[in-house]
């Protein structure tokens, strides 16, 4: 987990230096405009050629990101020898008026965290450094002119400067002498700096990693405990009713199978992210949180409840959302709470707007709760309950197909029923050792689940 996290800072790296290249070859394209507008005085050739190498590097570095992505282990070293190219040729091109950018590709590549990518990097640029220093006098623009007078060959340099003579014969190397070696042990000089900058940044990226993975441990764990404790008590204020805990994994899962669903077909894009998605698979044991405060005299009735005791049941709703304030109120994830009381207070909400308690029409009643709803009838059809015997599956498809766009949202409802196959895999997974499934039962319809 600490390796892949680490080694993903070095996706935030390349895009940071593909940025700079990118930078670096607007500045090119700006000192082009200068030259345009005569403040500068550069060579229209040489400038097409440099362009036109830079414009390849840029091509092939954007095409190598495009098919490898910015994560791979070897990205950075594309990246930098692309930076020390551009640098170098914009180097040659301008000559030493911007000896200072031979020290960039050591600055972009401490952002890589490494002593060994530093060092490489340090190497290479030595290289091209001892390539565009002579190529820079033989063909940079620089202010030949203003120093030499009239040229800008290697030759005529030296000519110009008696100093170089004592060294050697060859011009070449003289100009490898005096400016290439000593930019060379300029770089040097900055190599302690960015080391030290590379260990810290290194240090505070692993400390930082490590803290982040503690943080995301401890949450987990909470939140698995918290879903544990959820789980034990939907199931034991279920379970007064004869409801098993079954239902309460059940109805999850529906829940689950049916986000998946509605964000396969990209349904409900604006409210159905990943994240509502989680907080209403996780909400959904509580949907019933407030039959706790329902009697066992009327709760656990056998038979059929009378009006009067079915108005009360239907309470269940509403001391479900008072609990849902009251005592889950100090969550800090408000969100998720929000998620929980809609689902307690509105899962019976019919989208006809013939439902309780508020009678809520269409999507005036929140998503999850008339996913909720699918969900809790579809595990009250399938399951056996102390007024009625289970139904089939076919059965249970057929009552929920007559309650299209009546009790419960088409969009919703067509999410099971076009994947119904699917459904009923996942059904039979669940249950394969599960008895008790009749055609026909007691109760055509649960009166309060
Ligand atoms: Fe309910």
């Amino acid at each position: 987990m600490t390796d892949s996290l680490y080694y993903k800072t070095d996706e935030v790296s390349n895009k940071l230096n593909l940025k700079a290249l990118l930078f670096i070859t607007v500045i090119f394209v700006f000192i082009w405009i200068m030259n345009l507008l005569g403040i500068f005085i550069n060579d229209t050739q040489l400038f097409w050629k440099a362009a036109i190498f830079i414009g390849a590097i840029i091509i092939v570095v954007c095409i190598y990101f495009r098919i490898a992505g910015f994560s791979r282990p070897e990205g950075k070293y594309v990246l930098l020898t692309a930076l020390i190219l551009t640098i170098n040729i914009t180097y040659v091109y301008l000559t030493y008026h911007i000896t200072l950018v031979l020290i960039f590709p050591l600055i972009f590549a401490a952002l890589y965290r490494s002593k060994k990518v530093l060092f490489i990097t340090y190497a290479i640029n030595v290289v091209g450094v001892f390539i565009s220093t002579p190529l820079s006098y033989n063909y940079g623009l620089c202010d030949a002119n203003a120093v030499l007078t009239t040229t800008s060959t290697v030759a005529d340099f030296i000519e110009k400067f008696p100093t170089l003579k004592p060294i050697t014969e060859t011009p070449v190397l003289n100009l490898e002498l005096f400016y290439a070696l000593p930019r060379c042990l300029i770089m040097i000089g900055v190599i302690p700096l960015l080391t030290h900058i590379t260990v810290v940044i290194d240090r505070q990226t692993k400390k930082l990693i490590e803290s982040q993975e503690t943080n995301l441990r401890l949450s987990r764990e909470q939140q698995n405990t918290q879903q544990k404790i959820i789980f034990s008590l939907s199931s034991i204020i279920e379970s007064r009713d004869e409801v098993t805990g079954e239902h309460i994994h059940n109805t999850s899962d529906y829940v689950s199978f049916l986000t998946e669903k509605l964000q396969q077909k990209g349904e409900f894009k604006e409210v159905l992210t990943p994240k509502y998605a989680d907080l209403a698979i996780r909400a959904a044991p509580l949907h019933d949180v407030g039959k706790i405060k329902i009697s066992d005299a009327i709760l656990c009735k056998p038979g059929r409840l009378t009006p009067e005791e079915f108005e009360k049941v239907k309470l269940h709703t509403v001391f479900g959302k008072n609990i849902m304030a009251e005592i889950i109120g100090d969550i800090q994830d408000s969100e998720y709470l929000d998620i929980a009381t809609q689902m307690a207070y509105c899962h019976h909400e019919r989208y006809d707007g013939t439902g309780y308690p508020q009678g809520l029409k269409g999507e005036d009643i929140p998503l999850c709760a008339r996913i909720m709803a699918v969900a809790d009838v579809l595990d009250a059809l399938l399951s056996k309950r102390h007024y009625k015997e289970a139904y089939s599956l076919e059965k249970s498809k057929e009552i929920m197909s007559a309650e299209y766009g009546k009790q419960f949202d088409p969009v919703v409802l067509s999410a099971l029923l076009d994947n119904w196959d699917e459904f009923v895999g996942l059904y039979t997974k669940k249950r394969s050792s599960a008895a008790g499934i009749v055609e026909n039962n007691v109760s055509p319809y649960p009166q309060a689940s």
